[in-house]
C-alpha cells in the first residue's frame, strides 16, 4: 500500500510540516493514518458536505484533514475532546493550518456535548451532514444514538477502528447495520473504517 500513500502537497508548507511532525507521534496520540485521513477528505469533497462533527479530536491530526476539506466546501467542523491538554494542542495546530476560523472545538464529554447540541439544533439546516467517530470504542453505540437525531437525511457517518477493536465496537456495528434507515459498509482501510449513509 505504501506506494499509494497520498503526498501532502494539497496543503501549504506550514501545514505539511505540522502533519509530518504529528505523524511521528501517531501511536502516542492515537491518530488515524494518512490513507484513512485522505479517504475521509475525499468523502467530504465528493458529497460536498457542509457541516461536520468529529468525536475524538486528540491533537488535531484528523481535524486538519477534515477541516481542510470543509474549507474547500465552505463548510464547518465541530470537534469534541474531553482531554484539555490535547484540545489545546489541537487548537494551536488548527491555527497553523489556517482553519481555526471554521472549526469549533468543544471541550467535554461527548455524551454531554451531543446532548447539548441536540437541545440547540432546531431545524434540518442546523443538523450535521458528516460525522466522524473516533473516541472510546465501547461508547460508539451511545455516540450513534445521540448523533442520529442531529444528522440530516443523506448524512454520512464514518467510524474508525472497526477491525482493530472489533469486539468493543460490535454492539455499534450491529445496531447501525440492522437499522433500516442506514446503509452500512465496513472497509479494510487503516484500522477499519465503517461508512454509513443515512437514507431516511
Ligand atoms: C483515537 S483519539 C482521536 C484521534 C483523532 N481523531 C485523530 O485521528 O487525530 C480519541 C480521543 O477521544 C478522546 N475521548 C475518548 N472518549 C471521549 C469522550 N467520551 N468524550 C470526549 N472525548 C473522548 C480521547 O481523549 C482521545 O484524545
Amino acid at each position: 500500500m505504501e506506494k499509494y500513500t497520498p503526498n501532502l502537497n494539497i496543503f501549504d508548507e506550514k501545514t505539511q510540516e505540522v502533519l509530518l511532525s504529528l505523524e511521528k507521534t501517531q501511536k502516542e496520540f492515537w491518530n488515524i493514518d494518512r490513507i484513512t485521513a485522505n479517504f475521509l477528505y475525499i468523502q467530504i469533497l465528493a458529497m460536498n458536505a457542509k457541516k461536520g462533527i468529529e468525536i475524538g479530536t486528540s491533537n488535531g491530526y484528523s481535524g486538519i484533514w477534515l477541516g481542510s476539506a470543509f474549507k474547500k466546501t465552505s463548510g464547518t467542523l465541530t470537534t469534541i475532546e474531553f482531554w484539555d491538554k490535547r484540545q489545546s494542542v489541537a487548537i494551536e495546530n488548527f491555527k497553523i493550518a489556517g482553519i481555526n476560523n471554521l472549526i469549533t472545538p468543544k471541550l467535554g464529554s461527548a455524551f454531554n456535548i451531543l446532548e447539548e447540541l441536540a437541545q440547540e439544533i432546531k431545524t434540518e439546516e442546523e443538523k450535521f451532514d458528516f460525522a466522524f467517530i473516533d473516541a472510546n470504542k465501547k461508547e460508539y453505540i451511545e455516540y450513534f444514538k445521540l448523533l442520529d437525531p442531529i444528522l440530516t437525511k443523506g448524512a454520512l457517518i464514518c467510524a474508525d477502528n472497526i477491525l482493530s477493536h472489533e469486539e468493543k465496537v460490535q454492539p455499534f456495528v450491529q445496531e447501525i447495520t440492522n437499522n433500516p434507515n442506514y446503509q452500512t459498509q465496513v472497509l479494510n482501510i487503516g484500522t477499519g473504517i465503517l461508512l454509513s449513509y443515512k437514507k431516511n
